[in-house]
C-alpha cells in the first residue's frame, strides 16, 4: 500500500504534544511533517524556536498543504471547535481529548460520515495499550462480554506510591502531577472522570453502546477513606480504580468506575505506578490482558504517531 505524505498542523504544545514532537524527530520512515504549530501562551518559554510557532489559528485552518489536524490542547471545548471544523473543512483529525470525545461521540461520528474525514483517538485511552484498535479490528466479529481495567495512570500511580512507598496523597499527586500524568485540573483524575470518559469510548467500541458522561457512576480515589486503606493493608490487599462494563443476561450494558479491593489472584494486581491494565472477555478469544504505560509523554505520543501513520497509508476508512 502507498504511503502519504502528512503536514500537519498541530494544536498544543505541552508534554503529549512535546512528546509527539521529540517521537517524529525519530521517526523517519514516516513522511510526516510538523508544518505549523498553534499554542496560546506567547511568554512560555518553548524547547524549540519560536518559527515553529504561531498564536493564530487560521494559519493553519487555511494552509492548503496542512492534511491531518493534531490536537493535543487540555481545554475540550476549545478542543471540541477545533476538531469539529476540521473535520467540516475536510481535514482529517488525531485527537486525543477523552472528555471532548465522550461528550460528543454521537456527533463526531456523524460529521465522519458526513464528511467521509477520519478522527482517530487511540492516545484518547490508555496511552501506548492499542485498545481503540484491537476493539475494532480484531474482535470485530468476536463477541465482546465484558471489558475491565486501570484506565487511568495518575491515580493507579498515587496508589501505588502511598500504598507501596508510603507517600502521602498530597506528595504522591505532586510526582504524578510533575511527571506529567495527571490533567491539569487534578479531580479529573482523582475524581474517577477521567476514567469515565475513557470508559464510555471504550464502551462505544465494545458494545456499540454510546452514553453520556451523565449517564454513568463514577466514585473516584478520593472517596477512599482510612478504614478502607487500613483493611487492604491487613488483608494484602490493594485497592485500584477500575472502569468496568458488561452484558447483563438480559442484554442491557452495566458501566461504572470504583475503587475496588484486589487481590493477588487477580490480574490487575500487579499493574502499578503509570500502567494501565485492561482485560477483556469473549466469546471466542476468551480473557485476554492488555498492559501498557497509560500517561507520560512518550507513551502517549507512540499512540497519536500510530493514528498518524494510519492515516499515512491510503486506505479507505469506512464510517
Ligand atoms: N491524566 C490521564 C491519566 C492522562 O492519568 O491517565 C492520560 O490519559
Amino acid at each position: 500500500m502507498s504511503r502519504k505524505k502528512l503536514n500537519i498542523g498541530l494544536f498544543g504544545f505541552g508534554c503529549v504534544g512535546f512528546g509527539l514532537y521529540e517521537v517524529l524527530q525519530k521517526t523517519p520512515g514516516l513522511k510526516a511533517n510538523i508544518k505549523n504549530i498553534c499554542v496560546k501562551d506567547k511568554d512560555k518559554k518553548r524547547e524549540i524556536g519560536a518559527e515553529n510557532f504561531t498564536f493564530n489559528k487560521e494559519d493553519i485552518f487555511n494552509d492548503p498543504e496542512i492534511n491531518v489536524i493534531v490536537e493535543l490542547i487540555d481545554d475540550a471545548e476549545a478542543a471540541y471547535e477545533i476538531v469539529t471544523r476540521a473535520l467540516k473543512s475536510g481535514k482529517a483529525v488525531v485527537s486525543a481529548n477523552k472528555k471532548m470525545i465522550a461528550e460528543h461521540f454521537e456527533e463526531l461520528l456523524e460529521l465522519q460520515r458526513e464528511y467521509q474525514v477520519p478522527l482517530l483517538y487511540e492516545a484518547a485511552c490508555c496511552a501506548s495499550i492499542p485498545i481503540i484498535r484491537n476493539l475494532e479490528e480484531y474482535y470485530d466479529n468476536d463477541l465482546l462480554e465484558s471489558i475491565q481495567g486501570i484506565v487511568n495512570g495518575s491515580t493507579n500511580y498515587i496508589l501505588t506510591k502511598t500504598f507501596k512507598d508510603n507517600l502521602s496523597y498530597e506528595e504522591a499527586l505532586k510526582e504524578a502531577q510533575d511527571k506529567g500524568f495527571a490533567e491539569s485540573n487534578p479531580i479529573l483524575d482523582t475524581g474517577g472522570f477521567d476514567a469515565k470518559y475513557k470508559l464510555l469510548i471504550l464502551l462505544a467500541h465494545s458494545f456499540g453502546y454510546i452514553a453520556k458522561p451523565d449517564d454513568l457512576l463514577n466514585i473516584g480515589i478520593n472517596s477512599i477513606g482510612g478504614l478502607e486503606l487500613k483493611y487492604a493493608r491487613e488483608k494484602g490487599l490493594k485497592i485500584k480504580l477500575v472502569a468496568q462494563a458488561f452484558k447483563n443476561a438480559d442484554g442491557t450494558i452495566s458501566a461504572f468506575v470504583i475503587p475496588k479491593f484486589i487481590d493477588s489472584e487477580d490480574r490487575l494486581f500487579n499493574v502499578d505506578d503509570v500502567f494501565n491494565g485492561v482485560i477483556t472477555k469473549t466469546s471466542f478469544a476468551d480473557e485476554q490482558f492488555f498492559v501498557g504505560k497509560g500517561a507520560g509523554a512518550h507513551p502517549t505520543a507512540s499512540a497519536v504517531l500510530s493514528d498518524i501513520s494510519a492515516l499515512s497509508y491510503d486506505y479507505q476508512y469506512e464510517y
